[in-house]
């Protein structure tokens, strides 16, 4: 089994200097940058948009994997997309018509996702899976960094895992929230194959980006 890949959200950065932390982490150890895009309106909470993530770009050659909290998704996907994303993943729950967002974030060349919060059956799956190269497991309700794991997420990331091996695709398996050095074991062993790590990647300050990352690799 490949060493799971760690996905520093760049919520739990120090905003005032976005660019070096996203260099700093880069150069830690991580695999992904993880941006966490809140509306406002979809969750109660504003953060980033197309704009930051462009500023962002030079500061790191990894792949940016784009969390889209917003609502109707749509009309931004190609923003994000011509800004530097590489990874455009959105929830179910955000717009009608999750088909054709999938299609969209495919056909602009960049990697689709479905996201599914705590309460989200897996069913919202059924009929995109061969659409989506990322399913991305809330472990906790979107909105915010640094909330507790929720336990539930875990036999979810097993059931897809399984779902996807059956099905013969391969499709990154990923876990947002509460993640940290005590449940990431746990979680690659379900299937996990990315694990966000917004609070966890980024404590301590730059000189503990990479012991952090290690610490959430080790297994
Ligand atoms: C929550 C975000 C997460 C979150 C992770 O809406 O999608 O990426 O910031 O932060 P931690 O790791 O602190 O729970
Ligand atoms: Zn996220």
């Amino acid at each position: 089994m490949p060493p799971v890949k760690i996905a520093p959200s760049i919520l739990s950065a120090d905003f005032a200097r976005l660019g070096e932390e996203v260099k700093a982490i880069s150069s830690a150890g991580a695999d992904w940058i993880h941006v966490d895009v809140m509306d406002g309106h979809f969750v109660p909470n504003l953060t980033i948009g197309p704009m930051v993530v462009k500023a962002l770009r030079p500061w790191s050659a990894l792949p940016f994997d784009v969390h889209l909290m917003v609502t109707p998704a749509d009309p931004l996907v190609e923003a994000f997309a011509e800004a530097g994303a590489d990874i455009l993943s959105v929830h179910p729950e955000s717009g009608p018509h999750l088909h054709r967002t999938l299609m969209r974030i495919r056909a602009l060349g960049k990697k689709a996702g479905v996201v599914l919060n705590p309460a989200t059956p897996l069913s919202s799956l059924d009929h995109v899976l061969d659409l989506t190269d990322l399913v991305l497991v809330m472990s906790v309700n979107p909105g915010f960094g640094g909330q507790s794991f929720i336990e539930s997420a875990l036999p979810k990331v097993e059931s897809i895992a399984e779902r996807a091996l059956k099905a013969g695709l391969s499709i990154e398996l990923e876990v947002d929230g509460g993640v940290d050095a005590g449940n990431a074991a746990r979680l690659a062993s379900a299937g996990a194959t990315v694990l966000v790590a917004g609070t966890a990647s980024f404590k301590g300050g730059p000189e503990h980006y990479a012991a952090n990352i290690a610490a959430l690799k080790a297994r």
